[in-house]
């Protein structure tokens, strides 16, 4: 019984056809002997009728289907009688009466269920060991279409635009100045190893040296990470590289391929161009610098109000260095005293010394501190976060960039605590794109105590700033960008260094790498670099986190057909492993197992 449709096709064009049908048992019913099948294939249900009437024989075997088998029929289509349509679906006004079923394979009963109501209730362990199962379900059936029509979308606009995709290895060798690498031992060249690519950065930056001029790929990378919700070991970018481009032209390009991607997943019209913010107003105002903007609280500085205050912990705070910073979470004076306490716990995991709070109630402000403010703090305070009945503040007294960092995280948590109440309303598809411009080129890393490049050390200063890399790197800006939306980090690039002699001081003068390591790692693409090397620049983003917006869910595992857990394992198939003596002997590799 070859098919003649697909499970979301027939309607009543289509009355009395002869039509053959296969598929999955999605659920069968019995009415007073009547079995109502609908059958379920990747494109919808359509409902099948074995009325014992016409087929006893049928009829039976029909009744002792399992969900989930897999069965292909064979019928005519009819009205369903009146009463019994259903109008949510394309086939809902038909139904298949059937004259065969050939049963092709029983299922054993899934171990949980398959609709996306019910599986979403499970403990994704479960899904992710039974991961065949879980991509049945309509939703996430729904998300690896949408993934491939982001990529598909994607490769079309820059087939558009004249760039070539160009594949690059996934074998690299190990330049360990990014994220932790996976290593991989060469059989043929014992003691050595390659690493797994955590970005075609490099390879792209050559492929302009060789005249490409407009490459993209969408490449898998590897990253040994600590997984998170927004995290992978191997994931997904859209990498792009073009030569002859300044920021200008990249962030038209990229406004252009996200425009296009919205369009055809969406149907959704995004403005353009995005809106612009520097690294230290984001910073600043939002506490991160992937801002959420699609929510108004804001840090509001005190320091110059609290500099000669009777409140010592602001005031010598201010006197050492430090600010004083404050947001208002309009509404959440009924936080409990529980969320107060996680709340200033996350605060303290920040490196709070404490968290100050005016809870607004009744006209009155309850807070342990407010009896050191005198009236011209009240009332600064008051105008500045327009302090009103059912407001609560939160102060952080710190350096700069810590009190930043924490009331950029209690920002995020006030919105968690204000959605719960139904006093703010945060919507997956109220779409806030902005670019992250003129971040630092370096920051200090106090551990090591040298300076590590922000972005990457590929990237280029920019060039009023080029003066100051010998004498004050940290206020150095680079031409660094990166793209956000509505909190998450997707995408981030550069305009690149292509001097081979700005590139090798950055290396040895700035980042203090020693020459003779800089020759090792670097050494091939210094020398690339010497034969004409163009201007270049560019950009790379996260698949995975791109459809997980797209598809309105915040875990990018939903969009991997086959991701990780957040300990780094296959459940399905069960890795990582340990693997035989002889294999390990032969990549020449003893283990030495932890105490
Ligand atoms: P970067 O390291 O910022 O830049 O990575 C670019 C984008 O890749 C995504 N991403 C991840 N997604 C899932 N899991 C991960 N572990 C993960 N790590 C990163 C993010 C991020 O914005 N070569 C440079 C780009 C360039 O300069 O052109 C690079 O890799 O969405
Ligand atoms: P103390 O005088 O140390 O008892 O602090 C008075 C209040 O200020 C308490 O509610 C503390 O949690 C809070 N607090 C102390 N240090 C800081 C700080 N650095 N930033 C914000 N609040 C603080």
């Amino acid at each position: 019984m070859n098919r003649t449709h697909h499970c979301a096709q027939l309607t009543l064009a289509d009355l009395n056809a002869s039509v053959a049908l296969a598929g999955w048992v999605d659920s069968i019913r019995d009415h007073g002997g009547i079995i109502f099948i609908d059958l379920r294939d990747r494109k919808g249900i359509t409902q099948v009728k074995f009325d014992p009437q016409d087929n006893a024989n049928l009829g039976t075997q029909a009744a002792h289907l399992k969900p989930e088998s897999v069965i292909s029929i064979a019928g005519n289509v009819v009205p369903r009688p009146a009463g019994t349509i259903n109008s949510g679906l394309p086939t809902g006004e038909i139904e298949v009466a059937a004259t065969a079923l050939e049963i092709l394979n029983v299922s054993e009963t899934p171990p949980f269920p398959l609709d996306d109501v019910g599986g979403d209730k499970v403990n994704e362990d479960l899904r992710l060991t039974y991961r065949y199962l879980d991509l049945r379900r309509p939703k996430m059936r729904r998300n690896l279409q949408v993934r491939h029509r982001a990529a598909k979308s994607i490769r079309d606009y820059f087939d558009a635009q004249e760039f070539i995709e160009v594949e690059t290895p996934a074998l690299f060798k190990s330049t360990p100045e990014g994220a932790r690498e996976y290593l991989v031992p060469s059989r043929i060249h014992p003691g050595e190893f390659y690493a797994l690519s955590q970005s075609p950065q490099q390879f792209k930056q050559i492929l302009m040296v060789a005249g490409v001029e407009k490459y993209f790929q969408i490449a898998r990378c590897f990253r040994d990470e600590d997984l998170r919700a927004d995290r992978q070991m191997e994931f997904t970018q859209v990498d792009v590289e073009a030569s002859f481009i300044d920021r200008e032209g990249i962030y038209s390009l990229f406004e252009g391929m996200l425009k296009k991607v919205w369009k055809d997943v969406l149907n959704h019209d995004l403005p353009t161009p995005f809106p612009r913010m520097a690294f230290h107003d984001a910073m600043n105002r939002y506490g991160v610098d992937k801002p959420d903007v699609r929510f108004a609280i804001e840090l509001v500085d005190f320091s110059e109000t609290f500099r000669n205050s009777t409140f010592k912990v602001f005031q010598s705070t201010v006197a050492g260095g430090g600010v004083v910073k404050a947001i208002n979470a309009k509404g959440l004076a009924d936080l409990t005293q529980g969320e107060n306490k996680s709340l200033e716990e996350i605060a303290k995991s920040l490196g709070a010394k404490g968290l100050a709070f005016i809870k607004v109630e009744g006209g009155e402000w309850k807070s342990p501190i407010v009896k050191f403010f005198n009236d011209a703090e009240k009332a600064e305070l008051t105008a500045k976060l327009a302090i009103a009945d059912g407001d609560m503040v939160f102060f952080a007294a710190a350096p700069w960039e810590k009190a930043c960092a924490i009331l950029g995280r209690l920002r995020l948590e006030a919105a968690t605590l204000l959605q719960k109440r139904g006093k703010l309303s945060l919507r997956a598809d109220d779409w806030k794109f902005l670019w992250v411009i003129d971040f630092p080129l370096m920051s200090h890393d106090e551990v090591e105590n040298r300076y590590v490049a922000t972005h990457h050390p590929f990237t280029a200063p920019v060039p009023e700033d080029a003066g100051l890399l010998d004498s004050d790197p940290k206020k150095v800006r680079g031409q660094h960008y990166d793209v956000v939306l509505n909190g998450m980090e997707l995408g981030g690039g550069s305009i690149r260094i292509h001097q081979p002699a700005l590139q090798k001081k950055v290396f040895e003068d700035v980042l203090k790498i020693p020459a003779d390591v800089v020759e090792s790692r670097f050494g091939y693409m210094l020398k690339a670099f010497t034969f004409g090397a163009p201007p270049h620049g560019g950009i790379a983003f996260g698949l995975d986190r791109m459809v997980a917006l797209l598809c309105g869910t915040t875990s990018i595992r939903d969009v991997i057909a086959f991701p990780k857990t957040q300990k780094g394992q296959d459940l399905m198939a069960q890795s990582p492993t340990p693997v035989t003596p002889k294999q390990l002997k032969d990549l020449h590799i003893q283990v030495v197992m932890p105490e």
